[in-house]
C-alpha cells in the first residue's frame, strides 16, 4: 500500500538575544555596510549561555505540535538535523524526545550540515510512504555560535542560532504533499567548508573554516540546478511554482539563483537578513515566516532547496 505524506504543522523558535552588525563591528574588523552589501544580513540571534540546541529544538517542536493539533503520544519518531548537537553522543533527538516526555517510538540525528533539513524531511517522508510510521516530528536546530571563531571576520559574521520543526503525517487515501525529493553529495569538496577539528581528527570540536568564494559559486550553480532537475523530472513547469524556500546563506546567492531560474525575487523566501545562516534550521524558519505572511496557500507548489558542507545539496517538491 502506498501512503501519502501530509505536512501537518510547523513551528519555529529563535533565541531572544540579537547580535546586530554594529555589535559585531565591536568584536572584529568589519562594518554594517560590508556585511549588508556582501550578504544582506543585518542581525542574527544568539543562544544565551546554557541554552542548548536541544532547548531551541524542543521549543520549535512544541509549537509545531500545537500548530498540527497533535500531542506527543501521536508522534512515532523524531528526526533532528543538526551540526551542533548538545553532545557528540547521544543524539540531540533523544534529548528532545526526553524533554517532550515521549516514552515510545524512536529518535535520531541526521548530519548533512546546511542541507540537513532536506535530508531529514526526505528520510521522514520515506518512513511514512513505506508505512513504517504515522506521524514524524522533523526538527532543524542549531547553536552555530558555539563553533564560530569570533576572531575570523570571514565566517563569524555569517551565522546565527535558531530552530524550526515540521510534522509530517500519513494519509492513506489523499494526494501526497511531498511529491519528490532529490539528494546529492560530493566529498571532493570536503575541505572548502568544514570545522578544523573533530573527535577522530584531533580529539577536539573545531571551529568553522570556509573558502567563501568556492562555496558561493557552488551554492549558486548547484541550488539552481537542483530546482531545475526536480521540476523537469516531475514535469511541473517552473512558472507553476508559487514559492521557493531555500537554505538561507547569503542574499546574493538567493538573488543569483532567482536570476538563473528567471524567477522574480517575490517567489524566493528570504529571511537571511534577520536570521543569518542558521544551517539546518534555516528552511523551517523561513517556511514558518512564509506561512505566517500567507505567501503560500494549500494546493500551491513549493520547492525546498539547500546546499551545505560536504558538499551536500538537494531539493524537495511539495504540493502544499
Ligand atoms: O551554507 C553554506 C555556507 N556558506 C555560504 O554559503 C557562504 C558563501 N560565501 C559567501 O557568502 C561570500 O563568499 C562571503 C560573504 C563569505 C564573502 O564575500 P566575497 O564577496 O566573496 O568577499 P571576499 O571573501 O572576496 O572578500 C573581499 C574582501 C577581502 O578583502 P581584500 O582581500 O579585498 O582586501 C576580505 O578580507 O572583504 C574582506 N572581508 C571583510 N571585510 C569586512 C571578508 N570578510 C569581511 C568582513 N568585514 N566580515
Amino acid at each position: 500500500m502506498t501512503c501519502a505524506t501530509k505536512i501537518l504543522g510547523c513551528g519555529s523558535y529563535l533565541p531572544e538575544k540579537i547580535l546586530t552588525n554594529e555589535d559585531l563591528a565591536e568584536l572584529v574588523d568589519t562594518s554594517d555596510s560590508w556585511i549588508r552589501t556582501r550578504t544582506g544580513i543585518t542581525q542574527r540571534h544568539i543562544a544565551k549561555e546554557g541554552e542548548l540546541t536541544s532547548d531551541l529544538g524542543f521549543k520549535a517542536a512544541e509549537l509545531a505540535l500545537i500548530d498540527a493539533e497533535l500531542n506527543i503520544s501521536q508522534i512515532d519518531a523524531i528526526i533532528v538535523a543538526t551540526t551542533t548537537p548538545d553532545n557528540i553522543f547521544p543524539s540531540t533527538a533523544t534529548k528532545i524526545q526526553a524533554k517532550l516526555n515521549m516514552k515510545h517510538g524512536f529518535a535520531f540525528d541526521v548530519q548533512a550540515v546546511c542541507s540537513g533539513f532536506v535530508y531529514a524531511l526526505t528520510i521522514a517522508d520515506k518512513f511514512i510512504k513505506s508505512n513504517s510510521a504515522n506521524n514524524i516530528l522533523v526538527i532543524g536546530a542549531e547553536t552555530l555560535s558555539r563553533i564560530l571563531n569570533w576572531q575570523d571576520r570571514n565566517s563569524c559574521v555569517l551565522f546565527g542560532d535558531g530552530a524550526g520543526a515540521v510534522i509530517l503525517g500519513r494519509d492513506q487515501t489523499g494526494e501526497s504533499d511531498i511529491i519528490d525529493s532529490m539528494l546529492h553529495s560530493d566529498g571532493d569538496f570536503y575541505n572548502i567548508l568544514n570545522t578544523d577539528g573533530g573527535p577522530s581528527l584531533n580529539g577536539g570540536m573545531g571551529k568553522i573554516t570556509m573558502q567563501g568564494k568556492d562555496v558561493f559559486k557552488n551554492a549558486v550553480s548547484k541550488m539552481s540546478a537542483t530546482v531545475k532537475e526536480i521540476t523537469e523530472k516531475n514535469q511541473i513547469p517552473l512558472e507553476n511554482i508559487k514559492l521557493i524556500v531555500p537554505h538561507q546563506a547569503n542574499k546574493r546567492i538567493l538573488d543569483a539563483v532567482a536570476e538563473r531560474l528567471n524567477l522574480g525575487n517575490d517567489k524566493i523566501v528570504s529571511t537571511v537578513n534577520i536570521h543569518a545562516n542558521t544551517s539546518a534550521s534555516s528552511i523551517p524558519l523561513a517556511l514558518k515566516e512564509a506561512l505566517g505572511n500567507n505567501m503560500v496557500s494549500r494546493g500551491d507548489y513549493m520547492i525546498f532547496e539547500a546546499l551545505g558542507a560536504g558538499l551536500t545539496w538537494g531539493s524537495m517538491l511539495i504540493k502544499y
